[in-house]
């Protein structure tokens, strides 16, 4: 087998990519470890920046999007069950989407079929070879037979445990990590949402957001233990500490009802540099993971997958090489801007195991600033909303 580009894991980052070069008439092929059906199931991100819902445009998948989703013009913060509101509009001029992940996934794959595109799934043991030659190939197995593809590039789209990043050398390879001492234990439940925009409270007891996916979806986060047990968590236990940490009057309008689905996501950041070796270029979670906080980890793939794209269309179409050269340069510049405000955000909301009384007193004194201060809300909103590309 031979296509133009390779690409390794068909999560939202592989999916949109090998959709944007396909409508370009450059060839690419999608190698995933799981099923379809897994990758489909998986809940996670929920917001989308504007930058996002366009790319999303751009690749031809924007419609259920732009009939299903909530554009959202601003979100609630609060401090000890008081919250007040970050204008995102009237800041910045610009809003979110509230589209899950999920979906967008599912957008991919349909757009995928429709244009016949290669998604191989259940591809076992993927190994790319020769990244540093100008003939690099990519083997895996399936069905107990050994395959190979020839391509130009290959993409590492395999988040964060994924083969691409470990076949750069370690002489070349930096990483960058904080690790948080905490969780978010998430649960999805089909009940209304608690408001029609997201509240990120900071509470003594500990962090909680309030998140949506329709109007009959909801998507709730506490902070707890990391190794916390699922089996410790009833229903009930959850919406009773849900309840403890927003604003009086959200908890009171809270409507609760068994969970669908219940995890519990550790929070780390962590950046890999260079995110280009010879013909490997990494994107999204294979490159660099956000704590799920400021909401930005899907959105960074979008971004990469923007300058992956350009600079391999630069490449076929124009016959300029760059777009490459530049990739690991541009993409880093905008991640370590994400990374820097998911960072600052999660300190600012989170109960640290160690924090001391000066500590809380801090992060209550920068929420009132912030409440405060049309200056401070705007630099939150344009890192929210997605700097520029
Ligand atoms: P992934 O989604 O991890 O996809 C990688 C794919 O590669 C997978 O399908 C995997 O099976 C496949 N793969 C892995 N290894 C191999 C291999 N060796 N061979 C072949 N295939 C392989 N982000 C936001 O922007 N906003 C949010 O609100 C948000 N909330 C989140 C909430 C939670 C609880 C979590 C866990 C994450 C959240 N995120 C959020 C982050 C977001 O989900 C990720 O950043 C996003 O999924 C990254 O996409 P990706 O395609 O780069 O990686
Ligand atoms: C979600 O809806 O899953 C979600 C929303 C905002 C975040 C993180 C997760 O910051």
């Amino acid at each position: 087998m031979r296509t133009q580009v390779c690409i390794i894991g068909g999560g939202p980052s592989g999916l949109l990519l090998s959709q944007l070069l396909h409508r370009k008439g450059i060839d690419t092929v999608v190698l995933e470890r799981r099923s379809r059906d897994y990758v489909l199931s998986r809940i996670r991100a929920g917001v989308l920046e504007w930058g996002t819902v366009e790319l999303l445009r751009e690749a031809g998948v924007g419609a259920r999007m732009d009939r299903e989703g909530f554009p959202h013009e601003g979100t609630y913060l609060a401090l000890q069950n008081r919250g007040f509101r970050v204008d995102f509009k009237a800041t910045t001029g610009k809003q979110v989407m509230v589209y899950g992940q999920t979906e967008v996934t599912a957008d991919l794959y349909a757009a995928r079929d429709a244009m016949d595109g290669v998604v191989i799934d259940e591809a076992e043991g993927v190994t790319p070879h020769a990244l540093d030659s100008d003939a690099p190939f990519v083997t895996w197995h399936k069905d107990g037979t050994e395959h190979r593809i020839d391509c130009d590039f290959v993409i590492g789209c395999d988040g964060f445990h994924g083969i691409s990043r470990p076949s750069i050398p370690n002489s070349v390879l930096r990483e960058f990590e904080r690790v948080y001492p905490f969780g978010w234990l998430g649960i999805l439940s089909e009940t209304p949402p608690v408001d029609d925009e997201l509240i990120y409270a900071n509470h003594p007891r500990g962090f909680a957001l309030c998140s949506m996916r329709n109007e009959n979806l909801s998507r709730y986060y506490i902070q707890c233990d990391v190794n916390d047990s699922l089996d410790a968590w009833s229903d009930r236990a959850f919406w009773d500490e849900l309840k403890r940490r927003i604003p009086g009057e959200a908890a009171e309008r809270l409507v609760t009802g068994p969970s669908i689905e219940k995890s519990i996501a550790p929070l780390r950041s962590f950046v890999a540099e260079p995110m280009r070796w010879g013909r490997l270029l990494l994107c999204g979670d294979a490159a660099h993971i956000v704590p799920p906080t400021g909401a930005k980890g899907l959105n960074l793939a979008a971004s990469d997958v923007h300058y992956a794209y350009h600079a391999l269309a630069r490449h076929y179409l124009d016959g300029d090489g760059e777009g490459l050269e530049r990739y690991s340069e541009q993409a880093l510049s905008r991640v370590w801007k994400a990374i820097r405000f998911s960072w600052w955000f999660t300190t600012l909301m989170h109960r640290f195991p160690d924090q001391t009384e000066f500590e809380q007193r801090i992060q209550e004194a920068e929420l009132e600033a912030l409440e405060a201060s049309t200056a401070a809300q705007t630099v939150m909103a344009e890192n929210y909303v997605g700097l520029p590309y």
